[in-house]
């Protein structure tokens, strides 16, 4: 089976290739297969914006396709930043710009709780659908502690390791995060839809 990665990170792919290709599943880029699709990220879920991507992308190319969203959800905010994390505060922000954003909107709250959530969509041309969702709770920091990592990484804690996720190492990130149990959700739930199609 092929499956088109809707999105242009490097990350992503080499992450999911690593998860997939046990399973005999090839994940191939947009650009191998001839095509660029710019999907504006309407949805108020994070399955939903999953949904849009990996459906763009299948109906362009023809080929199955499959893409994830994600962000940090915190409980006093209402779940802000949530499906705007990338995008809080507005665009003139970079990551660093974000997380201070958030910590200064967080000033004084003693209610740190907070998750981070990853959903998995992969959209057939039959119009099948196989999605999953991994989701890891923390609390937010009051400062940024770790050099590792991206995005919120620095100010999310996980007070079973007693470290941010910038403190971890890839591998202990991947271990217990959203996205380490997305995937591997996904991957179970694609492994049941190939059993299904034999
Ligand atoms: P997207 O899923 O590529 O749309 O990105 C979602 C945004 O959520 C990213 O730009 C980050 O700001 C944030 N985010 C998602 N996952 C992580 C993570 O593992 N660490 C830190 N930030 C994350």
């Amino acid at each position: 089976m092929k499956l088109v990665l809707a999105s242009k990170n490097e990350k992503k792919l080499r992450e999911l290739r690593d998860i997939l290709s046990a399973q005999g599943v090839e994940v191939v880029t947009e650009a191998d297969v001839g095509v660029d699709v710019d999907v504006e990220e309407t949805g108020t879920t994070f399955e939903e914006n999953a949904f849009l991507k990996a459906h763009a992308v299948m109906q362009t190319s023809g080929l199955p396709a499959v893409a994830d969203d994600s962000g940090l959800c915190v409980d006093a905010l209402n779940g802000a930043p949530g499906v705007y994390s990338a995008r809080y505060g507005g665009p003139e922000l970079d990551d660093v710009g974000r997380y201070r954003l958030l910590l200064e909107n967080m000033r004084g709250q003693l209610d740190r709780r907070c998750k981070f959530v990853s959903a998995i969509c992969c959209c057939f041309p039959n119009g099948d659908r196989v999605e999953a969702r991994g989701e890891c709770p923390g609390t937010l920091a009051y400062a940024p502690r770790g050099e590792d990592g991206f995005g919120y990484d620095p100010i999310f804690f996980v007070p079973e390791q007693k470290k941010t996720f910038a403190q971890l190492t890839a591998e202990e990130k991947n271990a217990i995060s959203h996205r380490g149990k997305a995937l591997a959700a996904f991957a179970e739930k694609l492994r049941e839809y190939q059993n299904q199609m034999k």
